[in-house]
């Protein structure tokens, strides 16, 4: 029987005989590449495979076929989130970086920035605290009052025409312009401000024929104007509550952080979004309280953090020392690939087969002392509540405009989210 660091038996998804990966090279015959297109639709499919061949942890490929390792277990997830002694943030002590190219598609996660997100120690708490409090200090009746507003001018643009692709004309664009607004920016309407909005998405989510290298300088230029601006006239946003925080980051520092806090907060709200939309318009034990308005969006979001997270898989940790996880050798720098998705379906959780979803206790925003900051996630469900109960309200005889089947996944193996979401409704004055 082997044993996985957090002392739990692997005897049942034991891998098979052989498939044991030579010490310190996870690239075995049996590693999964993760970049293929085979699962990208159902990835519910891939995790059950690679635990039943595999177990907790598994060896996978990412693009380039680089080596890595696939935490699957919800037990094994929580160990290595909340043990940054052995799995911390800094890529830079990857053991891959000489087989990896400049142009390595996955470069902008994994290649090391002076964020917040590769600090570690004290360094981490000192950033994330000032992050922390900025975020506590928002007023959620306050936020939830904005993402109001911002909802109805969305929906004004589009409901007299009866229909609409619900990802781009609102679900994308809601939690953008709301966490620009919180950190100081002006509202809609603003040249500036809407400019940062489009230069965040493509830096965030290119189309063809967009620049996100361009897109991205542009975004920092504008931080540095706001941080610059709010030196000299602060107000009562998360930016100046940064720049008056008593840990005195640097203006860097805090144009580094801003731009973390925005691009966190833009992708998984927006995908959390429409998510729960499809789920309350395909399943149809939502359809009788969606019709009534508000009943069941609280239900709803919750389930989607079990079943449907936005953010499936997480690169990541690297290994600080030789380890051992999930009956598996570690070596020195090995990147770990942090599976929440497959983490919150873990069948050791779920033994009857079936996933609930009536606490809390899921991985979708990670856990330890990297986890998404602790006020995030309540201010993401009010952003994320609002947009959903105001679109209900004011368009309550919304439906989908194309078969469920024919609602198709963004081909990514790390956000989870569709592609379009197309609806129709009734035509509705503003
Ligand atoms: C207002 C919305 C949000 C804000 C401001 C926000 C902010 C952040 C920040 C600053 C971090 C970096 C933490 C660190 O490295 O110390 C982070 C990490 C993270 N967030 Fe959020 N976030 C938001 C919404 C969400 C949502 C909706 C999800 C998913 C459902 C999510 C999932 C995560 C995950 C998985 C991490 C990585 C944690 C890790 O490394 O272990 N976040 N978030």
């Amino acid at each position: 029987m082997t044993e996985s660091a957090t002392g739990q038996p692997v005897t049942d998804d034991a891998p098979p005989p052989g498939a044991t990966p030579p010490p310190g090279c996870p690239a075995h015959p049996g590693a999964v590449s993760l970049s293929g297109l085979e699962f990208q639709q159902t990835p519910s499919e891939l995790y059950r495979a690679l635990r039943r061949r595999h177990g907790t942890v598994a060896p996978v490929l990412l693009d380039g076929d680089i080596p890595a390792w696939l935490v699957l277990g919800y037990s094994e997830v929580s160990y290595v989130t909340g043990h940054d002694e052995l799995f911390a943030r800094d890529s830079r002590r990857w053991n891959q970086w000489p087989a990896i190219p400049p142009d390595w598609p996955l470069m902008p996660f994994v290649g090391h920035q002076p964020s917040v997100l590769f600090t570690e120690g004290t360094e981490h708490q000192r950033r994330a605290g000032v992050i922390t409090e900025a975020l506590e200090a928002v007023d959620q009746f306050e936020l939830a009052q904005l993402c109001r507003e911002i909802a109805e001018a969305l929906i004004d643009s589009f409901a007299g025409s009866g229909q609409a692709e619900l990802m781009t004309s609102y679900a994308h664009a809601l939690p953008m312009r709301a966490v620009v607004r919180l950190c100081g920016m002006p509202g809609g309407g603003s040249g500036d401000t809407d400019d940062l909005v489009r230069d965040l998405r493509i830096s965030l989510d290119a189309a063809e024929g967009d620049d996100p290298v361009a897109a991205y300088l542009r975004v920092q230029a504008r931080i540095e104007r706001l941080v610059k601006d709010k030196r000299s006239s602060p107000g009562s946003d998360i930016t100046s509550r940064m720049l008056t925080h008593p840990a005195g980051l640097s203006d860097v520092e805090i144009v580094q952080d801003l731009i973390t806090v925005i691009a966190a907060a833009q992708q998984p709200t927006a995908n959390w979004i429409c998510n729960t939309l499809r789920l309350l318009l395909t399943d149809d034990r939502f359809a009788l309280n969606v019709s009534g308005g508000r009943i069941g969006v609280g239900q709803a979001l919750n389930e989607v953090l079990w079943l449907d997270t936005p953010t499936q898989n997480f690169i990541g940790r690297w290994a600080v020392r030789d380890t051992q996880l999930g009956g598996r050798q570690i070596m020195a720098g090995d990147c770990l690939v942090l599976g929440l998705a497959a983490a919150n379906t873990d069948p050791l959780i779920w033994p009857g087969g079936a996933v609930g979803a009536e606490n809390s206790a899921h991985l979708s925003f990670s856990n330890g002392e990297h986890r998404c900051p602790y006020p995030a996630p309540l201010l993401a469900d009010v952003i994320a509540r609002t947009a959903i109960e105001t679109l209900l309200e004011r368009l309550p005889d919304v439906v989908l405009s194309v078969e469920p089947h024919e609602l198709s996944w963004r081909p990514s193996i790390w956000m989870r989210g569709l592609t379009s979401l197309p609806v129709r409704f009734t035509p509705a004055a503003r």
